[in-house]
């Protein structure tokens, strides 16, 4: 879909990049070329991680423990890339925690520890390196991966959700603060797609993979590719103009669950029939 080298001479950060969605997108950035590090808290599963995708790709890849709640490791962070590379020029953010729970359960530190990962770690780590851009005057790109309830809000995610509209909003309005920087902000909003990290806390039982398909009118799960070619369409130099925007990229979910007359897909032949002849009487 992409020429190759597409990504040649771009440094790349991916939080949260050493499993599931930030593995994909790490793995297709560095087989368009690009330089990429990935950093969470498990130093052995992001060292396992870069070692596969540089296999693949041929392309070296830096694996960087840090908690994206800590300024300080992520300035470290930065450093460390800025010495073995140069500053990088793309940010996504896509770590995340999250869980299922009815709220009135939940502990003030459970409500903290996703806000702090979500909300704290994106704005930290957009803070830490925009600052960098703008005085080097480098024009950065920031991705955040967000969710649909971002927009639209949901029950039971509630930690999740209003982190995630804080990021949806982060993008929005650094957008138009940092737009004259040549610095931009894009979001993307995935409905369901498989990994082990989502699907292991946010199914309340294994195998209930069909109750959340269900919703979807496209009838299925994203594929990781389909996102990573999204990302890597966003963070392109080639559609610039696009700025302070949030992609949803989820078979259909979000609008079929918001349409008033959506429900009608259960209505049966003999239904429309009888309205049918109900309307022509009336
Ligand atoms: C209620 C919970 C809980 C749960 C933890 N807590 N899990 N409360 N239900 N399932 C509470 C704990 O009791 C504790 O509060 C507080 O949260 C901190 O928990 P810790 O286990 O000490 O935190 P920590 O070890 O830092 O782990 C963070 C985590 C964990 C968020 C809880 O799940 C994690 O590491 N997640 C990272 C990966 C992840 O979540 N991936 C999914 C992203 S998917 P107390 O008061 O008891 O001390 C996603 C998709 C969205 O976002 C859309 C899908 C369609
Ligand atoms: P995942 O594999 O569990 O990814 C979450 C990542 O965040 C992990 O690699 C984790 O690594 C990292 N992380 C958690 N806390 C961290 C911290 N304090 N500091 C640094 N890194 C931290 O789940 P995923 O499904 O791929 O999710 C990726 C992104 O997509 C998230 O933003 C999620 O909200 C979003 N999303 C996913 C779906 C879906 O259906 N999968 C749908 C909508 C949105 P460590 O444990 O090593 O720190």
């Amino acid at each position: 879909m992409f020429k190759e080298n597409l990504l040649k001479n771009r440094v790349i950060i991916v939080t949260g990049g050493g499993t599931g969605l930030g593995k994909s997108m790490a793995t297709h950035f560095s087989k368009l070329g690009a330089k990429v590090a990935i950093v969470s808290r498990k130093l052995d599963v992001l060292q396992q991680t870069a070692a596969d995708i540089s296999q693949q790709t041929g392309n070296e890849v830096l694996a960087l423990a840090c908690d994206v709640r800590k300024y300080d490791e992520i300035e470290t962070v930065i450093n460390t890339v800025t010495e073995k590379w140069q500053l990088p020029d793309v940010l996504i953010n896509n770590a995340a925690g999250n869980f299922i729970s009815p709220t009135e359960q939940l502990t003030h530190k459970a409500f903290d520890v996703v806000v702090d990962i979500v909300l704290r770690g994106t704005y930290n780590f957009t803070l830490a390196l925009g600052k960098r851009w703008i005085e080097q005057k480098i024009k950065g790109d920031v991705l955040n991966i967000v969710t649909t309830y971002a927009s639209t809000g949901s029950g039971f995610v509630v930690p999740s959700a209003i982190s995630k509209a804080g990021v949806l909003n982060l993008t929005r309005s650094l957008a138009a603060e940092w737009g004259k920087y040549g610095i931009r902000l894009n979001a993307i909003a995935p409905g369901p797609f498989p990994t082990k990290g989502a699907w292991d806390r946010l199914l309340p039982e294994p195998g209930m993979e069909a109750e959340l398909l269900k919703k979807i009118p496209l009838n299925r799960a994203g594929i990781h590719s389909e996102l990573s070619n999204l990302a890597v369409f966003l963070i392109s130099k080639e559609v610039e103009y696009i700025t302070g925007e949030v992609v949803t990229i989820d078979g259909g979910e979000w609008i079929n669950g918001a349409g008033e007359f959506n429900w009608l897909h259960s209505l049966k032949p003999q239904h429309w029939e009888a309205m049918a002849k109900r309307g022509k009487s009336s």
